[in-house]
């Protein structure tokens, strides 16, 4: 599919949120590259602001932008408000965090605000854009899962519970919405040079093979049409394939063997 035909399939708009930085900003580049206008969704307005006016500027789209928290259930009423008078063909689901370390570690304030953000938002907006969706008989939804989605990861019980959700979100509405001319993707990013790593209190120096955000972004575009599940990279659909070829015992003790290598530089328990 060219550029115009992507444009006049999942066009003329694009609501992305978690577009203030990593890969989400990087969606919101490429779709403005192609032509979309788009409603760009995060807390950090200064940030959306920002890459608004960048975007605006370098390729001529419309861009608004709606500073929310999706941790407060009442976001989705305000990303619906802004969204309204947009011609919404594709919906980038893709905020997010995660919590690493010992899952007795974790704030239940942090835990509770992963699930909104991570599920019930998702959850929600899906619901809230599919009926304009199936009226127009085409576009799309990427909702960013993670490949913690496939199975559970030591010291990412949360986030990788999470993202299991997201993995079955997307199967179950791709098999709804396929005869409606709907794509969706859950896109499962490994390592990605993002602030997410940092944000999690590891050091991204201890990470290897991490891919660009503007690589998985690109990728998962052009996999649009090949859901339901989407690992981004080759490695790291190499590296998932041959875990989940093994006894689940044995990928689980490699996985925590494997994090707790990493978690352990600063100081966590194993
Ligand atoms: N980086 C990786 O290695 C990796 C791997 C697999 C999957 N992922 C997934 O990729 C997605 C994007 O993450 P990233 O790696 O690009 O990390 P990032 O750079 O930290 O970006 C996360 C985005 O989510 C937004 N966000 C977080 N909490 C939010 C909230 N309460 N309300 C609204 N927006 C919120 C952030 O914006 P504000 O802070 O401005 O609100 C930011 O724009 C996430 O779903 C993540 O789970 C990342």
């Amino acid at each position: 599919m060219n550029q115009t035909e992507f444009l006049a399939r999942y066009g003329p708009a694009a609501v992305v949120t978690g577009a203030s930085s990593g890969i989400g900003a990087a969606f919101a580049t490429l779709l403005a590259e192609a032509g979309f206008h788009l409603l760009l969704v995060a807390r950090r307005a200064d940030r959306l602001q920002a890459l608004a006016g960048k975007l605006i500027a370098a390729h001529g789209v419309k861009v608004t932008v709606c500073a929310a928290d999706l941790a407060d259930p009442a976001a989705i009423d305000s990303v619906a408000q802004a969204a309204q008078g947009l011609d919404i063909g594709l919906l980038v689901s893709n905020a997010g965090f995660g919590l690493k370390g010992p899952h007795q570690g974790n704030d239940p304030e942090r835990m509770a605000a992963l699930l909104q953000v991570n599920c019930a938002a998702p959850m929600q907006l899906t619901h809230r854009v599919i009926p304009a969706l199936v009226q127009r008989g085409k576009g799309g939804i990427i909702l960013t899962s993670s490949v913690e989605g496939f199975m559970g990861i030591p010291f990412s019980a949360a986030y990788a519970a999470s993202k299991a959700f997201t993995n079955s979100l997307g199967e179950s509405l791709w098999g709804e919405l396929q005869p409606a001319g709907i794509d969706v993707l859950a896109l499962c990013p490994g390592s990605t040079d993002t602030e997410a790593h940092a944000l999690q209190g590891i050091d991204p120096a201890t990470l290897e093979g991490m891919m660009s955000p503007r690589e998985v972004a690109e990728l998962a575009l052009l996999n649009l049409a090949n859901g339901p599940v989407y690992i981004a990279g080759e490695q790291n659909k190499a590296m998932f394939d041959a875990l989940l070829g093994m006894p689940r015992r044995d990928a689980l003790r490699q996985m925590a063997d494997n994090i707790r290598a990493v978690l352990l530089p600063r100081g966590q328990k194993p």
